[in-house]
């Protein structure tokens, strides 16, 4: 499974790619809008400056016409843009049309398999299924995100990648891992979560310790 950082934090991210395991970003609007000034274009160019991989931009309209347009438009601000389209009908038709462009869909805000098989369908590069959100309303997050890569697993012509978003903590991690989920976009602070460990810090105690105590000795 690949990890993707959701945020817009120029300094997370810059910190995370240090880490060499971050290979995509995802943002969202919200996300976005707690960043300076936000002037979407500037940040959105940034994040695609410092980490190669796929950089996921939501666009902020709605309308099939008007989707496309914004797409086309994002789309040109750098290469690895990828624009991230709402689960709706209209989301639908205007994944299929950027999709014949060779514009890459992250189709986003899936809750239920049929609204992720139905991206894939669309021709979206990405589905991205809110996990946390999903528990958040009693449901069971992960158990959407397996039952859509099983789904995918049994029609090879399906190339999309299963994104499990909306990650709160590092069992999300495991589980989506453990699922078969292509990618995990989770927070700056989850994958901190997922280095540390207590037992590692008095491992290194311990050890440093026990050599400083056997300098001391000669
Ligand atoms: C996914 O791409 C979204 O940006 C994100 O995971 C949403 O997560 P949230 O439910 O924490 O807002």
């Amino acid at each position: 499974m690949r990890i993707f950082l959701d945020t817009a934090n120029i300094n997370q991210i810059k910190q995370a790619a240090k880490l060499g395991v971050v290979s995509g970003v995802t943002t969202n609007p919200s996300l976005v809008s707690k960043e300076r000034a936000a002037d979407y274009e500037a940040i959105i160019e940034e994040i695609c400056s410092i980490i190669p991989g796929p950089i996921s931009a939501e666009v902020l309209v709605e309308g099939v016409q008007e989707t496309i347009e914004q797409a086309r438009r994002i789309s040109a601000w750098a290469p690895n843009v990828v624009i991230k389209i709402p689960a709706t009908a209209e989301g639908l038709e205007a994944t299929t049309a950027l999709a014949k462009e060779d514009i890459k869909v992250n189709f986003t805000l899936c809750f239920s398999p049929n609204q992720a098989l139905l991206g894939a369908l669309a021709g979206a590069a990405y589905v991205s299924v809110f996990v946390g959100r999903l528990d958040d309303a009693g449901h069971d997050g992960i158990q959407v995100v397996n039952d859509t890569v099983d789904i995918f697993r049994n029609y090879k012509e399906l190339h999309t990648e299963v994104i499990a978003a909306s990650i709160r903590h590092p069992l999300h991690c495991v589980a989506a891992a453990k699922g078969g989920a292509h990618i995990a976009t989770i927070p700056f602070n989850v994958l901190m979560q997922m280095i540390r460990h207590p037992f590692t810090d008095v491992g290194i105690n311990r050890f440093l310790a026990d050599w400083q105590g056997a300098s001391k000795k000669d």
